[in-house]
């Protein structure tokens, strides 16, 4: 058993039996681009992988858990569940010098004990980079599960752990390999609920971008399997692939009476 160390927004657990049926059979080496929560690299416990994230703190969580769980670990014991604790240990970013000193295995630790903790496991920092998500009141929340941590770090072991943008992967790319792309879904419509995973935003021409890597990937001969909101732009923009239309609760809104299921796309190319 392993399961993703945090709560992430868009984390597909609930898809993974959709993924994992449009996947290949065979395939060389697994990549994964928008890496999030991890929820089907740690299902699939892949021998040999590359994930990215654009987002330094969720990489550096990842580097820790592969090189130092045990000292982790230790410094998770160490949290208190209270509202100042909380607030005390968010205002850490605010002095970036002091910030930069303070050990990866802190810094992992912290970006756990925040997404626990925080509202709804939401992740946001304001224009300086400064996470301002607001305390989240959870009674009882499970921080971490020890022998998952311990877990996580073996399948992270055979893993290169990349920090920037998806155009990273490209230079790696080789025939056989698999990548699953889940990048920033195009919002349903200009009043949805789209949560903004980065302080850069993912707009239409990354969209594009996208697109042209998945290209690139047909070309050499590799496979791709890519999630997005079943709408126009998306089935448009990949009509020469396969589009396969799966359901997903939705997850990002929390207004009743618009909870219920959505659909989404699978592109595949192969
Ligand atoms: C939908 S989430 C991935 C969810 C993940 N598959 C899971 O199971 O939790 C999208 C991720 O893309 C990352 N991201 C946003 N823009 C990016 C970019 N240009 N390059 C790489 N990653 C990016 C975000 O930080 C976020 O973690």
């Amino acid at each position: 058993m392993c399961k993703p160390v945090i709560k992430w927004v868009g984390g597909k657990r609930q898809l993974i039996n959709d993924i994992k049926t449009n996947m290949p059979r065979k395939y060389n080496r697994y990549f994964e681009p928008f890496i999030g929560g991890a929820a089907l690299f740690f299902e699939l416990k892949p021998k040999n992988a590359f994930i990215n994230d654009y987002n330094n703190e969720l990489t550096n969580l990842y580097e820790i858990i592969k090189s130092k769980p045990k000292e982790l670990i230790v410094d998770l014991k160490k949290h208190k569940n209270s509202e100042k604790y909380y607030y005390d240990l968010r205002a850490l970013d605010r002095d970036p010098q002091k910030y930069k000193k303070i050990s990866k295995v802190k810094k992992a630790s912290r970006f756990i004990f925040l997404n626990k903790t925080g509202y709804n496991g939401l992740y946001r920092v304001n224009q300086k980079g400064q996470n301002n998500v607001p305390y989240g009141r959870y009674v009882n929340p499970t921080i971490f599960e020890e022998e998952n941590i311990l877990e996580c770090s073996k399948r992270l072991q055979n893993t290169t752990i990349m920090t920037g943008d998806f155009e990273n992967i490209k230079e790696h790319i080789q025939e056989g390999d698999f990548i699953y792309f889940d990048p920033p879904y195009v919002p349903l419509n200009a009043t949805s609920n789209f949560t903004a995973y980065t302080d850069k935003g993912f707009n239409e021409d990354m969209q594009f971008k996208l697109k042209e890597l998945c290209d690139y990937i047909d070309a050499k001969g590799a496979y791709f399997l890519l999630s997005n909101s079943y709408i126009d732009f998306i089935l448009d923009l990949y009509k020469d692939y396969q589009i396969v239309i799966v359901e997903a609760n939705r997850a990002l809104n929390c207004k009743a009476n618009d909870r219920g299921k959505i659909k989404e796309v699978l592109v595949k190319n192969y």
